[in-house]
């Protein structure tokens, strides 16, 4: 009779877990002619997210990450797990922050992106529980050049990786079985892998290792022959080596880890960057060694397979560096994806440039009151500056998240952020091209803002039809032609001027057809009234409202 009964309840248990399990299919990142979106809940997703600090994630700490994460309606919070805290004694796992973190994130409607601070922190060991810092014979640091030890976990240590492997999955099992509700969309595993003060391991293991033969797999991701001369480290790679080395090795232990907690539970998992100036790149030494910098991206795809994405950190500014950086992430082999990078005013527009690339998410780092800001005195607004920027971003962008991602996913969306000195971009969407402008007032050139601010998103819904906002910018509609005129760069008058094209040796002109200002509504548009006059006469404006413009278009 017992055996009945616990027959019944597993059947039932089984068939409820079925159905979540349709209601709420693991999240996974899909790939289509060369574009990517992170599916959740079976539909593309983009993530507007917030890191927490890195100590923010303790139940005396959550009220203030909360608190931010609610200001600033984001969809995703990204915060920690830390070895530390999860295995105090060897083989015993504390899930209770775990648990903590599901339950309140499902209260304040958020997803999680979780981050494994194991053998990696910043390039440190800092987060191995006390049990292995203890014991640095067998929990092996990186031995630098001169035989000294240096603050970076070994990739060789065997022991490490072992209880990393173990702790991870246990980590990611528990994970499969407390959140059939997908709370979790993605995980990070490691942080900033690689090693500073040291281009390698100079062990005496790790030597011989680079004293061999690379690997076939290694010589064929970088683009080498293969073939049969077998090259040293050093005869491969030359100045590059050890670089590339040490890539191979923490790329490698990172991939088992990866693997291991894939096997249990199949979430999209990566693996993020302290990058190397994308510009002017230093000499091997100027940047965290080991790590998925964009020079070893290849090296890292061969080796840690389990990894879905190899993502950057993007605190390198200005505007050249930032666009590089995206350029170099935005592969036909890694989907882009943002998981830590600043909310300053002039850094939130660039997350209209990594939609622009498909990017599936975006996360500024440190969004919580965790620390000294916000002043504890001084009015909300002064509190909140550090937020808003983000907040601001996610305002227009949250309600049509779904949206954005699905339509990025299709190829039908282009997004660009103000460049200084290009006060003007054209968007091409087969007969027609979307011109963006910048800090040209009514009647005026467009000059470019003061600041460079600017934003501007367009998707194409039919032939003729767009989904159209920003921030301060003027967007409108030109016909694609040989020849162009554009009011939106040189307004001599008023109506009349519109955007035109000589097609076929005859000039056609842009009218809008409609115009609907609307919101999105439970993820649909929903327009509320129909623009024209002042409003439509001098192109599209956006300034620091959240506006959203479905258009029509035709000519004549
Ligand atoms: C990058 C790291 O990944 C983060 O955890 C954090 O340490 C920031 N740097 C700096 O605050």
């Amino acid at each position: 009779m017992k055996a009945i009964i616990i027959a019944v309840v597993l059947a039932a248990w089984g068939a409820g877990s079925v159905l979540q399990g349709q209601e709420h299919p693991i999240p996974r990142i899909v790939e289509k002619d060369g574009r990517y979106a992170l599916l959740v809940d079976g539909a593309p997703y983009l993530m507007l997210g917030a890191q927490s600090n890195n100590s923010s994630d303790w139940p005396a700490t959550l009220p203030k990450v909360w608190q931010a994460i609610d200001y600033l309606h984001a969809n995703t919070l990204e915060t920690p797990i830390y070895w530390e805290q999860f295995e105090p004694k060897p083989g015993q796992y504390d899930y209770s922050a775990v648990d903590t973190i599901l339950a309140q994130a499902r209260e304040h409607h958020v997803h999680l992106v979780l981050l494994w601070f194991g053998t990696w922190k910043n390039g440190s060991q800092h987060y191995m529980p006390e049990w292995m810092k203890l014991d640095p014979e067998r929990y092996s640091h990186v031995t630098n050049k001169n035989g000294e030890l240096v603050d970076s976990p070994s990739p060789f240590a065997q022991a490490s990786l072992d209880a990393d492997v173990r702790a991870f999955t246990a980590f990611m099992r528990h994970l499969k079985l407390a959140d059939p509700q997908r709370t979790v969309i993605m995980v990070q595993v490691e942080n900033e892998t690689g090693t500073w003060g040291a281009l390698r391991d100079y062990s005496a293991a790790a030597n011989k290792l680079f004293d061999a033969s690379v690997p076939a797999e290694v010589l064929t991701a970088m683009g080498k022959d293969a073939g049969t001369s077998a090259p040293t480290w050093h005869e491969a790679f030359g100045d590059e080596a050890e670089v590339n080395f040490h890539a191979w090795a923490v790329a490698k232990y990172v991939g088992k880890i990866a693997a291991a907690g894939k096997a249990v539970y199949a979430l999209p998992l990566y693996a993020n960057a302290a990058l190397r100036d994308p510009v002017k790149p230093g000499a091997p030494g100027s940047y965290e060694s080991g790590g998925p910098t964009d020079n070893v991206l290849p090296i890292w795809k061969a080796e840690a397979p389990a990894i879905d994405v190899l993502a950057p950190d993007i605190y390198l500014l200005d505007t050249p560096s930032y666009l590089k950086v995206i350029d170099l992430y935005h592969r036909p082999d890694n989907a882009l994806f943002i998981p830590e990078t600043a909310g300053t005013p002039h850094a939130a527009r660039f997350l209209f440039s990594a939609l622009g690339l498909q990017a599936i998410g975006y996360s500024p780092f440190g969004l919580d009151y965790s620390r000294a800001r916000p002043p504890t005195t001084g009015d909300a607004a002064a509190q909140n500056a550090f937020l808003d920027p983000t907040a601001q971003n996610y305002k227009l962008i949250g309600p049509m998240m779904r949206d954005v991602a699905r339509l990025n996913f299709e190829g039908k969306l282009q997004a660009v952020a103000e460049v200084e000195g290009q006060p003007t971009q054209t968007l091409h969407f087969g007969t027609w091209d979307a011109i963006v402008s910048y800090g040209g007032g009514r009647g005026g050139a467009a000059k470019g803002n003061s600041e460079p601010i600017g934003r501007a998103l367009v998707a194409q819904l039919g032939d003729n039809q767009f989904l159209v906002t920003g921030y301060f910018s003027r967007v409108d509609f030109c016909p694609a032609g040989t020849e162009q005129q554009r009011k939106s760069q040189q307004i001599v008058s008023g109506t009349g001027q519109e955007p035109s094209a000589l097609i076929d040796g005859k000039w056609q002109h842009r009218q809008f057809l409609r115009v609907e200002e609307g919101a999105y509504e439970n993820g649909a548009f929903k327009p509320a009234r129909i623009l024209n006059g002042d409003q439509t006469d001098w192109g599209l404006n956006f300034n620091s409202e959240p506006e959203v413009l479905r258009v029509s278009v035709a000519t004549y």
